[in-house]
């Protein structure tokens, strides 16, 4: 029986090894904890991660981030094997939006075309014209004529910033995440009263009441770029602080400030994504080493999720890369 490796370091070699020998790439969302990211080939945005795993040559996709953007890799991919460290790792949006109702949801307007948020399940994906990440939303959207009715799921917060933004009307699903929803206004006003010269930067995921207070809203690349951008600044942080093992090796001089979320007592700052951190050097290791667990969809399910993946694809062609590469 093979066993566990003992050492971080003797891990790390056999995560090397396992990755030459069975020609993989690993993927890393922003997320994910700083030793899954630097042991990646690319760490990325959810939009930079797709079109990685849609372009890889690669013969296993082993996706460190979350079920829906592993089912992703899938969709893009179907003759690949996908390897997710840990199959529990869900999203709070793919939760509140489960696919009867949106069919139902869907079938009662039928004059709506759906525009979907990529942080949903791949039956979702199946029943929408056009996905989006946050990074491209806002250009997809200036891209469908402005008198077409539109459907924005799963994240109401993410909708209304965009509605805001360009403009539309969009009758929005009830959705939205529970790390991003729940960063404690009172907090962000300590920690800017604490640090009156930070630049407060925040994921459009989060409510209008944290919005308002930000000098800059965008994707986690987009955050990313802004701080890389500011060299020797203070930043208040309204996203996963996971992300903040980047800014710090692009932001040399900066200081981050990580806002707390609301306490439910349970938790200790309660503003990391409980899914994302379940991933783990140790099961990253262990799913190369078993080729499992393993992303398996129906094949009539991926034919039906990747119109609008693609159609995401085609239509943000013009928005550059900007995984950062890795290993
Ligand atoms: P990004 O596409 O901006 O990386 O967002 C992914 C996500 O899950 C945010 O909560
Ligand atoms: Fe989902 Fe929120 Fe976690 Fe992103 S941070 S994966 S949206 S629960």
């Amino acid at each position: 029986m093979t066993t566990i490796p003992r050492s971080t370091l003797s891990m790390e070699q056999e995560i090397n090894r396992l990755r030459r020998e069975m020609n993989a790439v690993i993927l890393a969302h922003y997320y994910q904890e700083d030793d899954l990211q630097d042991i990646a080939d690319f760490v990325g945005d959810s939009l930079d991660l797709a079109r990685k795993a849609a372009q890889t040559d690669a013969d296993v996709i082993v996706f460190c981030g979350v079920k829906f953007m592993a089912e992703g890799a899938k969709i893009l991919n179907p003759a690949k094997t996908v390897l997710l460290p840990d199959l529990e790792a869900g999203c709070s949006l793919e939760t509140s939006c489960p696919a009867p109702a949106f069919k139902a949801f869907r079938e009662a307007h039928p004059d709506h075309m759906a525009i979907t948020y990529i942080n949903c399940s791949a039956e979702i994906k199946a029943l929408t014209d056009i996905i989006v990440t946050s990074t491209n939303a806002e250009m997809i959207l200036q891209q469908i004529p402005a008198d077409q009715k539109i459907i924005f799921a799963p994240d109401k917060h993410l909708g209304a910033y965009l509605a805001r933004k360009t403009g539309r009307e969009m009758l929005l699903w009830d959705g939205s995440c529970m790390v991003h929803e729940r960063f404690s206004e009172r907090e962000l006003i300590r920690l800017k009263t604490q640090h009156p010269k930070a630049h407060i930067i925040a994921h459009p995921e989060c409510p209008e009441t944290l919005l308002r207070y930000a000098h800059h809203i965008g994707s986690t690349s987009s955050l990313l770029h802004y701080t890389a951008a500011h060299p020797a600044h203070e930043f208040i942080v309204l996203t996963e602080p996971g992300i903040i093992h980047q800014m710090k090796q692009r932001s040399l001089g900066s200081s981050f400030y990580p806002v707390a979320g609301v306490s439910d007592g349970a938790c200790n700052s309660c503003n990391t994504c409980p899914y994302m951190k379940l991933n783990s050097l140790e099961k990253l290791y262990l799913c190369m080493r078993d080729l499992t667990p393993q992303l398996e969809l129906k094949d009539d399910l991926i034919i039906a999720a990747r119109k609008p993946l693609q159609r995401m694809l085609e239509m943000s062609t013009s928005i550059p890369n900007s995984a950062k590469e890795g290993n």
